[in-house]
């Protein structure tokens, strides 16, 4: 099954089920453009065949990014390198553009007061900043900025887009209670939390058309008291399924609780480790209420498990990140069952506060090793992967403000 080809509504075909979930890449200079360092990190990606490559968060507004390495894109001077970008796939598989806008989970080396839904500052290592409140002006700001890196990504030759709705990003800001307290027409009620996600939805559609996949990834839950809940993300799968999303990457979890990198750990439920995924069982539910294409990420890792779950209809497309960079030369053979499963590594400091951006730095140091070309290292101690990310950041943000 895992090697099989799937019709998505729109018409468009993806060659097998297996995707590589977004991962930033951090590898754009102050200029925000793709670059030569970003193509190399492809060049391994493409060659595992995955049927669908998601790129890493792609920013609406410099003053609003997941991380100063990402691209940007505002207007058209970066249109020829995401041409060069596109242009690198082979024959039948498909490269989409993920696109977002970070809000209050912006770093303060980017913005010291993002624009958020509400004043609800996030509080991690003292690195962000208390937002301040969007305007209605800033909100179709933000809306306008969707669809003109939608409309960029489909020019430059882009297969499909993938709005970010997860993650504790702007438009999971919107969707989550916690974070939005708003009492006009975007805040209050589900109907109004997601106004800001359904009109960024239908206006790429309208500027896209009926033929042009688009995606959206959404949180089953933040896992937080108060927080997005599964209730809350039935009810939004149901209205994408009214917007015609040709598909849905089911993740979970925030800043706050990195659900994706928590749920890896030692300690997580019998049953969740059973299934291997951990959003299976929300997956699960999805499938009772919505016909909507399903992608599950995190946690995948053997080829049994892929073709379990494929088989009983649980799911569509199978998204996997970390083992691209762990096993990116075993992707291929496991496509085609002769591998039975890739590993990840749980990068531990045994400090609690730090343990998010061990993982992540560690990550992040194997993609900048892979865009030069050098395989991946081991041995990195997990507090210098904290002290790395930090650094990075630092460094990117000051080259992008001051340089
Ligand atoms: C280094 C790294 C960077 C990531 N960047 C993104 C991102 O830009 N956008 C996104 O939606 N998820 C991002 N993720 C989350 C992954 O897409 C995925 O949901 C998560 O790693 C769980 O999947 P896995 O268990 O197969 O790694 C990132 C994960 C890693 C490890």
């Amino acid at each position: 099954m895992l090697n099989t080809s799937f019709v998505l509504p729109c018409g468009a075909t993806l060659k097998n089920r297996l995707a590589k979930a977004a991962m930033t890449e951090r590898l754009s200079n102050k200029d925000g453009k793709a670059n030569q360092a970003i193509f190399n990190l492809y060049e391994q990606w493409i060659n595992t065949n995955a049927g669908l490559l998601i790129t890493g968060n792609v920013m609406i507004d410099s003053m609003h990014m997941e991380s100063a390495g990402n691209v940007v894109i505002i207007d058209e001077s970066g249109l020829p390198e995401l041409k060069q970008w596109a242009s690198m796939t082979q024959p039948g598989q498909h490269l989409w553009m993920q696109i977002s806008h970070s809000g209050r989970q912006t770093s303060r080396f980017i913005n010291f007061h993002p624009k958020a839904p509400s004043a609800v500052q996030l509080k991690r290592l003292g690195l962000f900043g208390r937002p301040k409140t969007m305007s209605e002006e800033d909100i179709e700001k933000v809306i306008s900025g969707f669809v003109k890196a939608a409309s960029l990504a489909k020019k430059a030759g882009f297969d499909g887009i993938q709005i970010h709705a997860a993650h504790g990003y702007l438009l999971n800001q919107f969707l989550s209670p916690r974070t939005n307290l708003r009492t006009d027409q975007w805040g209050g009620s589900l109907e109004n939390r997601s106004r800001l996600l359904r009109r960024i939805v239908q206006e790429c559609r309208s500027a896209l058309g009926n033929e042009f996949p688009i995606g959206v990834k959404l949180n089953s839950a933040d896992f937080q008291r108060g927080g997005f809940d599964e209730k809350d993300s039935l009810q939004i799968v149901k209205m994408l399924e009214e917007e015609k999303v040709d598909l849905l990457e089911i993740s979970g979890g925030t800043y706050e609780k990195l659900a994706f990198f928590i749920m890896n750990e030692e300690n997580q439920k019998e049953s969740t480790k059973r299934r291997e995924a951990y959003f299976l069982d929300f997956a699960q539910k999805v499938r009772q209420i919505s016909s909507l294409p399903l992608m599950i990420t995190g946690g995948v890792r053997t080829y049994d498990f892929c073709e379990s779950v494929l088989k009983a209809n649980d799911v569509d497309i199978i998204g996997m990140a970390r083992p691209f960079i762990t096993n990116c030369n075993h992707i291929s053979a496991f496509l085609e069952g002769k591998k039975e499963s890739l590993d990840n590594l749980v990068i531990r400091t045994g400090i609690k506060q730090i343990e998010d951006s061990a993982e992540g730095g560690f990550y992040a140091r194997q993609l900048f090793r892979m865009a030069k070309q050098k395989s991946i290292k081991l041995d990195y101690h997990p507090i210098s992967n904290t002290l790395f990310l930090i650094k990075t950041e630092f460094v990117k943000g000051m080259a992008k403000r001051f340089g």
